[in-house]
């Protein structure tokens, strides 16, 4: 992909993650909230937060389905839109639902599951954004910062639970949400599994026999290998 088709792709995705924040503030201007104003800011920026971050996590799977590379280069700016969405959703809670009130806001953390995983999920996306740029992945060195990173997942799984938990009897758009991140992650588990049975099949690299060794293998048997195989099941 061009450098100039990359910008616009990335200006493409500002304006797109920007609509919903300015539809919403365009409605809070115009008094066009609804009844309860409030659960409205906080719905709307919840839901996006959560198809944000379902977005970044897809990116990955887009690549490994089509063999595609421009996907991946959009997963950090789909990440940190979403971890703005989740402080803008978390803000409306501290500041309008309960006006500061700590205590308050500490019993409701203990005593409602959805808004401890919600806090869980908020607090796991905090290092993945503190980390998100190039100077931290050198920092971290590429494997650490992979391992890090994987977190997301976990926080896919804590968003989709908060809205599973929250939502009342009968709606069914967070059971949506679970298929799609099920979906996503059965495509990064059929990649690992391929990927392992590619590397079982290629066999484990072999060791050059000391001139002592030699004698004792015939033409016709294999020399001993290295390292054990990978026994995909213990993994
Ligand atoms: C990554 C983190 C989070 C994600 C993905 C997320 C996502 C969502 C979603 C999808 C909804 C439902 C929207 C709807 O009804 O259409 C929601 C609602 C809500 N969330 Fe979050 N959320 C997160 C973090 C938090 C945190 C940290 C808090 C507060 C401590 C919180 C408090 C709430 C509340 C109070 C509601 C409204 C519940 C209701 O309508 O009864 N969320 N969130």
């Amino acid at each position: 992909m061009s450098r100039r088709a990359r910008i616009a792709l990335k200006a493409f995705v500002w304006a797109a993650c920007l609509t919903p924040l300015a539809l919403l503030l365009s409605r809070a201007v115009t008094g066009d909230l609804g009844a309860n104003p409030i659960e409205t800011l906080t719905r709307t920026l919840g839901v996006w937060t959560l198809r944000l971050l379902l977005a970044s996590i897809a990116m990955t799977p887009l690549r490994l389905l089509f063999g595609v590379a421009w996907p991946v280069t959009l997963r950090r700016l789909l990440g940190l839109f979403a971890f703005f969405y989740a402080c803008l959703h978390f803000s409306i809670w501290i500041v309008l639902d309960h006006f500061f009130a700590w205590e308050e806001m500490l019993a409701d953390v203990l005593k409602r599951p959805y808004i401890t995983v919600g806090v869980l999920a908020l607090t796991l996306l905090v290092p993945l954004a503190a980390t998100s740029t190039a100077a931290m992945i050198k920092r971290l060195g590429a494997a650490n910062w992979k391992r890090l990173h994987r977190l997301v997942y976990v926080v896919g799984i804590l968003g989709v639970l908060h809205f599973l938990w929250l939502a009342k009897v009968g709606r069914n758009d967070p059971y949506l949400y679970l298929g799609v991140l099920t979906l996503l992650l059965g495509i990064r588990l059929w990649n690992w599994l391929r990927r392992l049975a590619r590397e079982g099949g290629r066999g484990a690299p072999r060791r050059r026999l000391e001139p002592s060794e030699r004698h004792a293998v015939s033409p016709r048997q294999s020399p001993p290998s290295a390292a054990p195989s990978r026994d995909p099941s213990r993994v």
